[in-house]
């Protein structure tokens, strides 16, 4: 059975540790000489894509990036059968959708791993270089604190199911309506009470792919939810400020900040390619028999 990586905690503490350490892995092993990936996508993408390209370039492979309207997920021809084709040709299976129902249906077809590129639900290759970024400015995850101020999304989701295997805290805050599935108690409505004395502080778009009908009214809702320079002046002195990206300045950011001296985003969004390369060892490691 192959392994997939639709969810952070799909890793257990251990692999996910070993997954960091092979990104940082200085002259990573052509695991994937000789082999393909196809990268399937149903949204647009900028860093996934060219980032997750780049990685299997690096460990000698040859990436397949495919358009929606070239394979129509369920309308040319069912995800399983998708997912069938494709372990024939590749190593591995990446694909960018909107109902994460489909990912576990192409998991459950394929035998070869496939991995989230992002869901509705889940961007787990999102955190992982988002851990990589915290750990690679303070040295280590542990008694960290990162703060994500925003919509309670995909993005927000990962990096709560990423604390759940790893040492880093995650605390959130969301416009009632908004919060994250399940996260009970962690979430507070408040950004200042989760901002306070955080190391990092995290935001992402108010709409996401899929939601721009609902933007005006998110605007909305929203309100006082930006990351500016007051926000940024609660978290300790030394906090970084972290955003997946695209940004819309002026939204939920502010332009002083993601533009400024405490903001991580270039580093983060270079070790997006760092931590897919990682991931891809790691799966080739794992389907090799693990370790
Ligand atoms: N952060 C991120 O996933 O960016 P793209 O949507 O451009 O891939
Ligand atoms: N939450 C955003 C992330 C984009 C990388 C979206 O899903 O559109």
């Amino acid at each position: 059975m192959a392994r997939h990586f639709l969810e952070v905690d799909d890793l257990s503490p251990v692999e996910l540790q070993r997954v960091m350490e092979l990104a940082e892995l200085k002259d990573p092993p052509p695991v994937l000489r000789g082999k393909g990936v196809a990268l399937l996508f149903e949204k647009p993408s900028n860093r996934t894509r060219v980032s997750m390209e780049m990685a299997v370039v690096q460990l000698g492979g040859h990436p397949i990036t495919i358009r929606p309207d070239e394979v129509g997920i369920d309308t040319r021809e069912p995800a399983e059968d998708i997912a069938r084709i494709f372990s024939s040709y590749g190593a591995a299976i990446g694909a960018r959708v909107f109902d994460h129902g489909v990912l576990l249906r192409l998991a459950a077809a394929a035998s070869v791993p496939v991995v989230n590129l992002l869901s509705d639900d889940a961007h787990p290759c999102q955190a992982l270089a988002d851990l990589l970024t915290v750990k690679q400015r303070f040295g280590s995850l542990a008694g960290r604190i990162l703060a994500y101020v925003g919509d309670g999304n995909n993005v927000c989701r990962s990096l709560l199911a990423a604390a759940a295997v790893s040492d880093l805290t995650v605390r959130v805050a969301t416009p009632p309506g908004y919060e994250p599935p399940g996260a009970g108690l962690a979430v507070t409505h408040d950004p200042a009470e989760a901002v306070d004395g955080a190391d990092a502080v995290y935001t992402d778009v108010w709409a996401s792919m899929g939601q721009e009908a609902e933007a005006a009214r998110r605007r909305q809702d929203f309100a006082g939810f930006m990351v500016d320079d007051a926000l940024m002046a609660r978290a300790a002195p030394h906090a970084v400020f972290l955003h997946c990206l695209p940004a819309h300045r002026g939204e939920e950011v502010a332009a002083s900040v993601v533009d400024g001296p405490q903001s991580v985003v270039w580093q983060q969004a270079a070790n997006r390619l760092h931590a897919q390369r990682g991931l891809l060892l790691w799966l080739a490691e794992a389907g090799a028999g693990g370790r």
